[in-house]
């Protein structure tokens, strides 16, 4: 683990923001495109990858497992798989930074190969719990030996073959429902993955375009049965990454809530398990236009134009939590500028993320003088109705991108700088943040 630097940071009042800017790639997708093409046999190409650090944890543990990862100077990325079953033994620890994916996805991957793997991370990702990969993969045969409370650091020595499992998420987790099924891929026979609310599906998605055999029914019950044919043979793609919704997020809400602002956000994923966000704020009374609907690589994509808005308070019903996951700390952003009270709840995932967002966004949020509620499982916000809130705090990131982000924005809405004491968490999803947001102050 490299030694961190901080960087403090301080957001101001801001100009009108005006222009246009694209997002850079969707960070689930860009691991799993590395997963799966380090997978198959022979060579995918990949563009529009997210070049943050999340990735690139994943890449270079793919590396050290035998796959070639090569950036080419275009920004083409490609990757000669090892075909599934073919990982080899790392020669040291995998070094997952600040990534709860790559951690829990890569788990999933090495539990069904004949190989050992140790897994590290930083001060954030060491206190996120791992035992809810740990319960599955143990029970598919892998021998996992975790820090106390089922935390990094840990090891997997994964079994070769392991066994078929019908597993049923305990709770909405794209990323505990990814490791079982990348597990299941090198497992004979079926395994099945038991969803009782639906989440991101990009695994599904890109497993099938790789050419393994996935079928998705509903049972019963309601919930989505996920089932996947092991010891698969994976045939090499061309993908093209979308757009980042949840990096996107920052910047709609930006628009949204400075005077006078009127942008063009090009290159948005909304696949309907990511899209929860733009409807909240549409509900809110936020001005954003769909523009040029279109696919790019098997993901619906769009340009969005989002201008100034006098937003209000609602309930947001805790049914869309999953497809907007990610997208709270900046809702709360957004909710603290409205007129009247938003409320949320069914959120107790949020105190598992990168930091406990919620006890992290109210605290920051109250620090920077806003009205807020906290409670199990969600925020109450009284909003300012559009008024600037007074700001003049400096707000802990706790090693959490979204939260810096978040509090960035809110810097631009407030009377007195907000100063947040390190931003170089925001590397780890949205290297050029501060960039785009500098190129629409012009
Ligand atoms: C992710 C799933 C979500 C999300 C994370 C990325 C994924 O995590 O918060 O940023 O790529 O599968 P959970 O599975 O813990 O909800």
């Amino acid at each position: 683990m490299t030694d961190h630097i901080a960087i403090p940071r301080s957001f101001s009042a801001s100009v009108p923001l005006k222009g246009r800017i694209m997002i850079p790639g969707d960070k689930s997708i860009s691991h799993r495109s590395l997963m799966l093409s380090a997978l198959a046999v022979g060579e995918s190409r990949v563009t529009g990858l997210l070049e943050g650090h999340d990735v690139l944890a994943t890449a270079a543990a793919l590396q050290a497992m035998g796959a070639a990862i090569e950036r080419r100077s275009d920004g083409e990325w490609r990757i000669h798989g090892v075909g599934v079953g073919g990982l080899l033994q790392p020669r040291k620890a995998l070094d997952m930074g600040n990534s709860g994916t790559s951690t829990r996805l890569l788990m999933g991957l090495v539990a069904s190969h004949p190989i050992t793997a140790t897994f590290v991370g930083d001060a954030s990702l060491s206190g996120r719990p791992m035992g809810r990969v740990i319960d599955p993969l143990t029970q598919m045969g892998a021998d996992i030996n975790a820090s106390p409370g089922g935390r990094l650091p840990l090891m997997v020595r994964g079994l070769a073959p392991a066994i078929p499992l019908a597993y049923r998420l305990p709770m909405a987790s794209a990323q505990v429902k990814s490791a079982v099924l990348l597990a299941g891929l090198n497992t004979p026979g079926i395994t099945e993955v038991i969803e009782p609310v639906p989440t991101r599906d990009h695994s599904e998605r890109m497993l099938r375009g790789f050419g393994a055999e996935l079928s998705v029914d509903t049972g019963a019950d309601g919930a989505r049965h996920i089932r996947i044919r092991g010891e698969a043979e994976l045939k090499p793609q061309v993908i093209v990454v979308p757009g980042d919704p949840s990096s996107a997020a920052f910047f709609i809400v930006a628009a949204l809530i400075v005077p006078g602002s009127d942008v063009l956000i090009a290159n948005v994923g909304l696949n309907p398990t990511r899209a929860g966000l733009v409807d909240v704020l549409r509900q809110m009374g936020g001005d954003i236009e769909t523009i040029d609907a279109r696919e790019v690589g098997g993901e619906p994509v769009a340009d969005l134009r989002v201008r100034h808005s006098a937003l209000k308070g609602i309930a947001v019903d805790p049914a869309v939590a999953p497809s907007m996951i990610d997208e709270f700390p900046i809702l709360f952003v957004a909710a603290a500028l409205a007129k009247g009270r938003t409320t949320t709840t069914g959120l107790d995932e949020l105190r598992v993320k990168e930091s406990d967002r919620l006890a992290v966004m109210a605290s920051g949020l109250a620090a920077i003088g806003a009205r807020v509620e906290e409670s199990e499982d969600g925020l109450a916000i009284d909003g300012t109705g559009g008024d600037p809130l007074p700001g003049g705090a400096t707000i802990a990131g706790h090693l959490d991108h979204r939260i810096c982000m978040s509090f960035a924005i809110a810097g631009l809405v407030s009377k007195a700088p907000v100063t947040i004491d390190d931003v170089a968490p925001v590397a780890t999803s949205f290297p050029n943040f501060e960039a785009l947001l500098a190129g629409l102050q012009q």
